[in-house]
Parts: structure tokens; sequence; C-alpha cells
């Protein structure tokens, strides 16, 4: 993806957020400037890749497959002592007919929100002991009701509505043909992207970025290190 497309999709997301008053938190603007001059009282922020997060899968069709994601907060696995936090938060923008594609995760257990906007549609399988579709019936909470799927079927999540994903339930996820782009939330376990998900065929987490300009905002894996303490 080029970065003058990543920090117009940055903008665009933080007026669609601020037009249903979800507010981000003060870091999700801070310049790269900005952060150069921070010190180890942001470590939380980097260690734990809070903030933006956008990603074509690797495939350069974002507005296909894709998705626009700011952390809020989260835990980490591997620093427990340090971020004993259990739980994460996301916020996330999923457009008209972009698919997020089929993936489960070994551990984390999330609930997927339609915070506003259009109809988010998710479609789901449980999976099998190859990593493929398991022709298995089985049952997902969508707000504390017990609901039965079929291998495959079509969830629909208006505004308001969310779901229960246990670990081990495939899913893929897409705002509803004309129905505008969908303001979804994620409260989850402890997020770990690099080591928790895994995708039904193959795919980068992560896009390429040709610098055609420079970055409004960082994304979450590009912090620099902590600035020494002034003297
Ligand atoms: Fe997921």
């Amino acid at each position: 993806m080029k970065r003058s497309e990543i920090n117009k999709l940055l903008v665009e997301a933080s007026e669609f957020f601020s037009s249903f008053h979800f507010q981000l938190p003060p870091f999700a603007f801070w310049s790269p400037e900005r952060w150069q001059s921070m010190g180890p009282e942001a470590d939380e922020i980097r260690d734990n890749e809070l903030g933006w997060d956008v990603t074509d899968y690797g495939l350069d069709r974002f507005y296909e497959v894709g998705l626009l994601l700011f952390t809020i907060r989260n835990g980490n696995h591997a620093r427990k002592d340090t971020y004993p936090k259990g739980y994460a938060e996301k916020i996330m923008m999923v457009r008209d007919q972009q698919v997020t594609p089929y993936h489960y995760h070994w551990n984390k257990r999330e609930d997927i929100i339609n915070r506003g906007g259009g109809n988010l549609v998710l479609e789901l399988y449980l999976t099998d002991e190859r990593n493929k579709f398991s022709d298995t019936h089985f049952s997902v909470s969508v707000d504390g009701v017990r609901r039965p799927v079929a291998p495959g079927d079509r969830l629909i999540l208006s505004p308001g509505e969310s779901i229960c994903l246990e670990p081990y339930v495939y899913h893929t996820f897409y705002g509803e043909k004309g129905g505008g782009s969908v303001m979804v939330g994620e409260v989850s376990d402890v997020n770990d992207d690099r080591a928790d998900n895994c995708f039904y065929e193959e795919l980068g987490r992560f896009p390429e970025i040709v610098e055609d300009e420079e970055p409004r905002y960082h994304l979450c894996t590009e912090y620099p290190p902590a600035a020494a303490p002034k003297s």
C-alpha cells in the first residue's frame, strides 16, 4: 500500500468514528515528531502495539480485502509481569463488502460488536483437525442468546448487536452490500496477531508500504524506540 493511501484512510476513519461520537485516545493523533520525543513513559503503547493498524493482507486490493483497526488497549502474553492486563479492545472500520478473510484464533475469545453504520455480515464454520472447514453444526451466543449455526451459515449483526466468537470458530466478515461502512468494536482476551491467527488461506497480516509521502501517524508497528530521558 502507498503511504499516501494509508494517510488518507486514517483521516477518513477518525472522521467516521467521530461521526458516531466515538473518540479515539490522544495517542491516535501524535505526530511522528511527537513520537521522537516520547520516552519510556509511552512503552505500553510501543510494547503492546496499540494504535493504528491498516492491512490489505498483502493482496493490494484494500477495498475488497482489507481492514482498518485501532487497538485501544491490550495485554501482552510474552511480558505478563509488566503487562498483566488480560483483555483487549479495538475499534474497526469495515467498508461495504470489504472482506476480512476467514481465520480463527487458538486462544482468543472475541466479541465482535456492530457499533453503528451498516449491517455486518459474518460467515462461520468450526475448524477441523486439519485446519479446514468442519461439517459439524455448532452454536454461538448473540447478545446472550444461543443460536444454532450450520457450517458456512451467514449471520447478520445490525447496529447494537454483537456475537461472541469462541476459539476454533472460523470467521469472515464484511459490510453488507449497500449499507455503507460499519463501525465494529472488538472486546476480547489479549490479542496476539503474531501467534494467534490461523488464516484459511496463507496471507500476510501487515502490508508492504511504499513511502511516497511522510506518514501522518505511525502505524502500531512503526513507533521509534523510546527517547533517552532529558537530563
Ligand atoms: Fe478474529
